[in-house]
């Protein structure tokens, strides 16, 4: 294989069920079995710091924060996780995909509790300093679907769901709006059907992503 100054970031978005989490593992799978090096990783969270701060972000009540604090409870998780976790592995080459990241603080605040966008892109240049992905994969679906699935998953992390189904319809038009304003970084992937099927969906999209990338 050619050298690789720099690893590819592939960042997975979308509303709360829509598979994110189990698409991560099964793209890690495929894209190891082609002989490349990955790793995967979530938000909030995603490096020790940032783990501590996503127990504050994740459980209680729906209405424990306002926006901006959140959003600022995000980025600093966001920051820990970049320089110790995702940094330094697109620097050894090494592909990293990422269960959540700034897409959905927009998503989430910046459309979904009017925070603005404007604010939060602001936050973005301030503490990630232009860093962004290469690739985002936005799994939509209606957002009563994606709940179903997530509410029969259950566990105790369910601050987000338990936001009401308006706050949810934001979140996806909101995915539709980051996809509209960055259209070669953001590709819309239809979530429903099987597992397979939505896992085939993505590498149809991603794998020669990264043939041209390491290529
Ligand atoms: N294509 C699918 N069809 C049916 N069920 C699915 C599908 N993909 C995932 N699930 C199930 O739906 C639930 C939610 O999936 P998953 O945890 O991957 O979603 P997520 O997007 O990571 O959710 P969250 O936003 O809450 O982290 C899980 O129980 C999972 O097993
Ligand atoms: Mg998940």
């Amino acid at each position: 294989m050619s050298y690789v100054a720099r690893g590819l970031f592939i960042t997975l978005e979308g509303g709360e069920g829509s598979g994110k989490s189990t698409q991560a593992k099964k793209l890690l799978a495929t894209i190891e079995s082609l002989g490349h090096e990955v790793i995967v990783t979530r938000e909030p969270g995603g490096s020790p710091g940032a783990e501590a701060i996503r127990s504050l972000l994740v459980t209680g009540d729906a209405d424990r924060w306002d926006g901006m604090t959140e959003a600022l409870l995000l980025f600093a998780a966001r920051k820990d996780h970049v320089e110790r976790t995702i940094r330094p592995a697109l620097e050894a080459g090494r592909i990293v995909i990422c269960d959540r990241f700034t897409d959905s603080t927009m998503a989430y605040q910046g459309y979904g509790h009017d925070l603005g966008r404007e604010t939060v892109e602001k936050l973005n240049g301030l503490v990630l300093d232009g860093f962004e992905p290469d690739l985002t994969l936005i799994l939509d679906m209606p957002p009563e679907e994606g709940l179903k699935r997530a509410v029969s998953r259950g566990g105790a992390e369910q601050r987000y769901e338990d936001m009401d189904v308006a706050f949810h319809h934001r979140l996806r038009e909101g995915f539709l709006d980051i996809t509209k304003r960055a259209p070669s970084r953001c590709r819309v992937i239809d979530a429903i059907g099987s597992e397979d099927e939505v896992a085939s969906r993505l590498q149809e999209f991603v794998l020669p992503v990264i043939g041209s990338w390491y290529g």
